[in-house]
């Protein structure tokens, strides 16, 4: 089944462009809040860096979530979406010290710290502006997940988080620091994932990580698990909406949280992932040794994932019902990466067609970039073009 697209406005607009339903943005937002309501204390934040689209940004926003930023821009945009100081974490290994200044002059809910220096020069900023900032720290589970290498954070090797054996001893730093004040515990093991095993494999781990911390008597408030949950690429129609029920369920069954305790967690994809599509216009069809080329108007600049994760994206002809033919469908970019698929079927393709690139909500457009001097990608909403 192809997706249902206002192709007549379309043909109204310059291509590429990303494309996002908010119907579909705001079902995934309902089932989250009616998700979260079986439970006293969860709280979600969106993971602005999956897409910062203002007007993305300001419907997630008018559904009440929090926001997981990664950088001062992060942040810049939060507040101008108009989310709330108090609902704002930020995380990052390097946070320059203009950023932190920036946090602590918002007075941000939580510093998610990743390291000692960082710790350090954020009780060294805190004491300067006379202010105490809130911390959590990003411990590093060595849990794995079933996906992509690159979208893995939660093993040893990877650059992310305080190693677990390190635990006890920073949180003790931080209780000696006068201008930070300890509050919880970070988590987050990767991105796209569709096994709940993986999940349950971090809350155990936070389960004895718990249980060490308790018999110390030392106490945290919040316990956030980051984000992770995956979408589903390769029928965007038939699942739109994320499981939302199995992942909240997962951790209210497999997390021993303190009564005391709150449950954070950091969605990206799963908030924004499906209701986005890029559109690109056909420029070329061309015969190949072999195989036939759509050569599209849009490329890896406008939607890097499969190039750099080898990602699968839906791609389907949006202004042909033609007999399907197989193509490879390509971008413009000098590369040889700059491929959206191989022996893809579409519905028989010419010069001017349209074609969607499905579930490109996150990591699309906030991943697109100028190379070869290309304008970046407009985004519109599905509330604009009525
Ligand atoms: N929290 C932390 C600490 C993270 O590092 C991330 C994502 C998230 C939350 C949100 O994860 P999500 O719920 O979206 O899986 N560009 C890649 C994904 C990179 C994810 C980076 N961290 C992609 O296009 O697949």
């Amino acid at each position: 089944m192809k997706g249902t697209f206002p192709t007549d406005k379309f043909r109204e607009l310059r291509t590429p462009f990303y494309y996002y339903d908010t119907k579909v943005l705001r079902d995934t937002l309902d089932c989250i809040r009616k998700e979260t309501a079986k439970y006293e204390n969860y709280a979600v934040h969106y993971a602005v860096k999956a897409n910062a689209n203002p007007k993305v940004l300001t419907i997630i926003r008018e559904s009440g979530l929090g926001v997981d930023c990664v950088s001062g821009g992060e942040i810049r945009a939060a507040i101008k979406a108009g989310f709330p100081a108090s609902k704002i974490v930020y995380a990052g290994v390097g946070k320059a010290d203009w950023e932190i200044e920036l946090g602590l002059e918002y007075s941000i809910f939580c510093f998610n710290v990743e390291s000692i220096p960082e710790l350090e020069v954020i009780n060294e900023l805190a004491a300067a502006k006379g202010k105490v900032a809130n911390v959590a720290f990003r411990i590093n589970p060595n849990v794995g997940a079933h996906t992509h290498a690159n979208i893995t954070t939660g093993l040893a090797e990877n650059k992310f988080g305080i190693s677990m054996e390190d635990m006890e001893r920073v949180i003790e730093i931080a209780q000696g620091l006068k201008n930070v004040n300890f509050v919880g515990l970070h988590f987050h093991i990767g991105s796209q994932i569709l096994d709940m095993g993986d999940f349950v494999a971090l809350c155990n781990r936070i389960n004895e990580l718990q249980d060490k911390l308790e018999a110390r008597r030392i106490r945290v408030e919040h316990i956030n698990v980051g984000g992770g949950l995956g979408i589903d690429y390769t029928h965007p129609n038939r699942q739109p909406i994320p499981d939302f029920k199995s992942y909240f369920e997962t951790y209210d069954n497999c997390l021993k949280l303190r009564s005391y305790q709150t449950l954070h967690f950091e969605l990206g994809r799963a908030v924004v992932g499906q209701c986005g599509s890029l559109i690109a216009k056909v420029l070329y069809v061309k015969q190949g040794t072999n195989k036939q080329f759509a050569i599209l108007d849009a490329g890896m600049t406008d939607l890097i994932r499969p190039a750099l994760y080898q990602a699968y994206h839906k791609i389907e002809n949006i202004t042909s019902d033609e007999t399907p033919e197989t193509y490879d469908v390509v971008g413009p970019i000098c590369e040889s990466s700059d491929v959206f698929g191989k022996a893809v079927d579409l519905n028989k393709v010419k010069r001017g067609d349209l074609i969607a690139l499905r579930s490109a909500g996150a990591y699309g457009e906030i991943m697109a970039s100028g190379y070869n001097c290309r304008e970046l990608p407009q985004g519109y909403t599905s509330d604009e073009l009525v």
